[in-house]
């Protein structure tokens, strides 16, 4: 009998994991190392929501709470959600997890039967099809390209679907690629959903505040109302709110969906955390400006990122409307060797031999389901990011 799971054995350990990991050892063996790979806001959470999970703990707010979240949060993100997305939910219809990753892995696991298929458009966020291997279902990748700016057409939407097509997992802006659909490419995405009854759609707008003018967020079920009873909205305070750390994430979904959910989440973390619940209540009640700054810097370190790339020979890096990432092509320097002697005969050889030659991290294409191509977060000040592209510049000049 074995002792791992068979469900263990289907997925792989998170490759950006992986990255981080690989730059650490290097810096702390004393290399000057730069990452651009961890996918997080360098900034501080806001002091107006420290203080609100201070006095949470101050005032005893340090048991447990309802499994999927205490009212006053589900009723802050009611209101988020009709403030800012025209959605209109019901407290029974939100599920607060310990992050949106939490959030995403109770749907699949509460939805997913051997042989249900997930849609999920390439290049994706490194946990999807995991997620889905570990809920039993089978990953379907929709792969897109530069050509479409790394988005799903209807047609390859319209393709995809079978019959066994339970779920179509969409993020926009995306991870890794920052691409972001428009008003009118989600139409043609909701128009296609409406013609396949059976297929529910998970949308991660995760990124939503992160999106760069002209281009503005929208999310499908506020473009198709009649798609509301089969979508779940997944969110969360992380990348807006600068609070990775705190892992507080949720939906909004269809009561009996919410509800599995909830079960899940009661036979095996019980609660999010009580007092990063408490924060969350600020961070969405609380002033909102600072948004906005953010967003401007991270659209400043976008245009300094894009424009060093694009000057590199070989390099090609479309601009992205929203997220802090950029996903350029390096199809230009597969089959160069480089100055180390490293033949590039793919992305993880142009990711390895990078970190080694230059010591920026970036994290290679293929961990996200769609190559030659590499990561770059962009979350980093504007000089560790002139210093970085600088040193990829360098790199790919001194390829023969
Ligand atoms: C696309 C996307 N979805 C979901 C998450 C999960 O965020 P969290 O679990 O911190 O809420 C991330 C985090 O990197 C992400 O990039």
């Amino acid at each position: 009998m074995a002792f791992l799971s068979d469900s263990l054995a289907r997925v792989k350990p998170s490759p950006t994991i992986a990255v981080t990991t690989k730059a650490a050892e290097l810096k702390a063996a004393g290399r000057d190392v730069i990452g651009l790979g961890a996918g997080e806001p360098d900034f501080d959470t806001p002091d107006n929501i420290k203080d609100a999970a201070k006095r949470a703990i101050d005032t005893g707010k340090t048991k447990y709470t309802p499994p999927d979240g205490i009212p006053e949060l589900k009723q802050a993100i009611v209101d988020k959600f009709a403030r800012e997305n025209a959605l209109t939910y019901t407290p029974g219809q939100i599920s607060v997890g310990t992050g949106g990753k939490q959030v995403l892995y109770n749907a699949l696991i509460a939805t997913l039967n051997p042989g249900d298929e997930v849609l999920i458009p390439a290049p994706y966020w490194v946990s999807y099809p995991d997620m889905v291997l570990l809920g039993g279902g089978e990953p379907k990748i929709v792969e897109t390209g530069i050509e479409t700016g790394f988005k799903m057409t209807p047609g390859m939407l319209e393709d995809a679907i079978t019959p066994k097509t339970k779920w179509l997992i969409f993020n926009s802006p995306s991870n890794p690629s920052g691409a972001g659909y428009s008003a009118a490419e989600l139409k043609g995405l909701t128009d296609v959903l409406m013609r396949h009854p059976h297929v529910w759609l998970m949308t991660d707008d995760m990124y939503e505040h992160i999106a760069y003018a002209p281009f503005e967020f929208a999310t499908p079920a506020q473009i198709e109302p009649r798609l509301f009873e089969r979508t779940l909205t997944v969110n969360g305070v992380s990348k807006a709110y600068a609070m990775t750390g705190w892992r507080i994430g949720y939906a909004g979904g269809p009561e009996e969906l919410i509800g599995a959910m909830r079960k899940i989440q009661s036979q095996s973390t019980s609660n999010p955390c009580s007092i990063s619940q408490w924060a969350a209540v600020e961070a969405l009640n609380g002033p909102q400006d600072f948004i906005r700054e953010n967003c401007e810097t991270f659209r400043r370190r976008r245009d300094l990122v894009v424009s060093m790339l694009n000057a590199i020979d070989g390099i090609e890096c479309p601009v992205p409307n929203g997220a802090f990432y950029v996903y350029p092509s390096i199809a230009g320097l597969i089959g160069k060797t480089s100055a180390g002697g490293v033949l590039i005969e793919d992305d993880e050889a142009f990711a390895t031999a990078l970190l080694e030659e230059t010591g920026v991290a970036v994290v290679f294409g293929a961990a996200f389901g769609l190559s030659p191509n590499f990561r770059v977060s962009y979350a980093t000040s504007d000089t560790a990011l002139k210093e970085a592209c600088g040193r990829i510049q360098a790199f790919c000049d001194g390829m023969r």
